[in-house]
């Protein structure tokens, strides 16, 4: 019974912490997407330029930056694997969380500190849902973030673990004018899934599952910055077919959408008249 009257306490203070558009004024965005694939098209179409010596030299995390209208855009994607000498793309959640956190330090430091950083718009693939009406080639904004893979059965490191946390934007009227879902995505460091990993997703209402959402957000919380995920499906989860051959099939398509959605979803955000009133 406490437990019901405190969730109910509760609830007005995480609509009180969502952000309103009509307050917003964005200048400048941050873009992780983990993958070159995924990144090269959207970068390609606004003619974004690399940034040397944007991240320690040490890293492998790579910068294109440029604009798009009157708004600043910074694209990070997570390079490529050179411990194990694999060359391939470093996804999952250390990378994004390391890149993203430098990349918001290393923007304090330049222009004076006069272009922050004021919203991080995580882009790129993941596995959607059948059970959630979700479709191979459907945009979702993101409406909050879990984690599935971090099980951790003490009293407190359990809610850690999960690591839920609401989406600052609502997405409900952006997703509504541009033709998006919403959904929350759930993220582990795995492709695949285990009956484990489909159970919590359940719990946790996923319509989005991935690599890098919430260890993103979590960086975005960390920062006081509000973040939102745009992501295409390329596979589904619950579909029967192998994860790998689906995304491996739907990669480039997905990229070619992230490229149109990306900046209609920024046009939405920076849209001064909405911010203005
Ligand atoms: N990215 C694209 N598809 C994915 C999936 N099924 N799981 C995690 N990340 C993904």
């Amino acid at each position: 019974l406490i437990l019901i009257a405190l969730h109910f306490l509760l609830q007005p203070l995480s609509v009180l912490s969502s952000l309103s558009l009509e307050k917003m004024t964005i200048k400048h965005v941050l873009v992780p997407i983990v993958m070159e694939a995924e990144a090269t098209p959207f970068v390609e179409h606004l003619e974004l330029k690399p940034v040397e010596d944007f991240f320690p030299s040490n890293t492998p995390f790579l910068a294109f930056s440029g604009a798009h209208g009157k708004t600043k855009v910074t694209v990070i994607t997570m390079g490529k694997d050179a411990v194990y000498e694999t060359g391939v793309d470093n996804v999952g959640t250390v990378p994004a969380s390391l890149a993203t956190y430098l990349a918001v330090e290393k923007i304090k430091t330049m222009n004076d500190g006069n272009d922050l950083v004021d919203l991080i718009l995580n882009a790129g693939t993941c596995g959607g849902f059948n059970r959630m009406g979700g479709a191979i080639g459907d945009v979702y904004l993101t409406s909050g973030v879990a984690n599935h893979d971090r099980r951790i059965a003490i009293p407190g490191f359990t809610e850690y673990g999960h690591g839920k946390l609401t989406s600052d934007i609502d997405p409900t009227d952006m997703a509504k004018e541009l033709g998006f879902k919403t959904g929350i995505a759930s993220t582990s460091n795995s492709l695949d899934k285990t009956d484990t990993c489909d159970k919590i997703m359940k719990d946790h209402n996923a319509s989005v599952k991935d690599m890098e959402a919430a260890a993103i957000a979590y960086i975005a919380k960390m920062q006081n910055l509000p973040y939102m995920g745009v992501k295409v499906i390329t596979d589904i989860v619950d579909g029967g077919q192998p994860t790998q051959d689906e995304f491996f099939e739907n990669l480039a398509s997905a990229a070619k959408s992230l490229q149109s959605a990306l900046p209609k979803v920024m046009d939405y955000l920076c849209d001064e008249k909405r911010a203005n009133g």
